[in-house]
């Protein structure tokens, strides 16, 4: 039976407490898709800093348009709408979102990480998490940046459906432990932070370089699909 203890708001308040970026957050039981919710928020007027996190969604959306299947109680489901400064190398921040997952990953359950492109956080070959990030720009003054994160958190092997399994992992399946979801996420918003602020002070390469150091397939040859034909390279 999956008993569903829901996330800890208070707590969850107390460990984002010195951390000045995020400003507002939005706690639901359920809705459609939390990125779904942030773009409609955020075509109106500025939510910088908003914090959207749901224990179910109904229609949650992976890349490429796939589905992502959101499991109540088990899962982290979450949208940070941010509105940063037009600075140079801005596009870095998705990738910096992807580096600040595996680091979050990485302290909370002393476990390696991999990422692949462009953000999707992979621990001994299987996927845990991965990153919808999504834009609207508002004329050329300013931009509204939407970075959804679904982590497979407490997952047992018997809760991925059967095309996910040989493929997907939980942090709990990795671990052998059940992880404090309230740690996981306090923690990727500290990391997120901390990239984020090197991005608007310039320091971009740094995090392209962190990036970089998790990066898999780096120099080995793959064999993609596009549009049914095999490419290998
Ligand atoms: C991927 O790996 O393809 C990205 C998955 C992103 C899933 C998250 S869950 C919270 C947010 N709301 C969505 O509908 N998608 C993202």
């Amino acid at each position: 039976m999956n008993r569903i203890k829901p996330l800890n708001i208070n707590l969850l308040e107390q460990k984002l407490h010195p951390l000045p970026l995020i400003k507002n957050v939005v706690y639901l039981d359920e809705i459609t898709s939390t990125n779904d919710l942030a773009k409609q928020i955020s075509a109106e007027k500025s939510h910088h800093g908003t914090l959207i996190i749901a224990e179910k969604q109904t229609a949650g959306r992976g890349r490429k348009a796939k589905n992502w299947f959101s499991l109540p109680g088990k899962g982290l489901y979450f949208t940070l709408i941010i509105e940063p400064p037009l600075v140079p190398n801005l596009q870095i921040l998705t990738l910096g979102a992807g580096v600040a997952l595996a680091r979050a990953i990485e302290s909370i359950c002393a476990l390696i990480t991999g990422l692949k492109w462009p953000n999707d956080v992979y621990i001994y070959n299987k996927k845990a998490a991965g990153i919808l990030a999504e834009s609207i720009t508002r004329g050329t003054k300013s931009m509204v940046v939407i970075l959804g994160v679904g982590i497979n958190v407490n997952h047992d092997p018997q809760d991925f459906e059967k095309e996910l399994s040989g493929i997907a992992t939980s942090l709990k399946i990795s671990t052998g432990k059940v992880i404090s979801r309230e740690d996981i996420l306090a923690e990727f918003l500290r990391k997120f932070t901390y990239v984020y602020q090197e991005i608007i002070e310039g320091k971009a390469s740094q995090v392209l370089k962190s990036w970089l150091n998790r990066a898999l397939y780096i120099g080995k040859e793959v064999t993609v699909v596009k549009e049914k034909t095999l490419i290998t390279g």
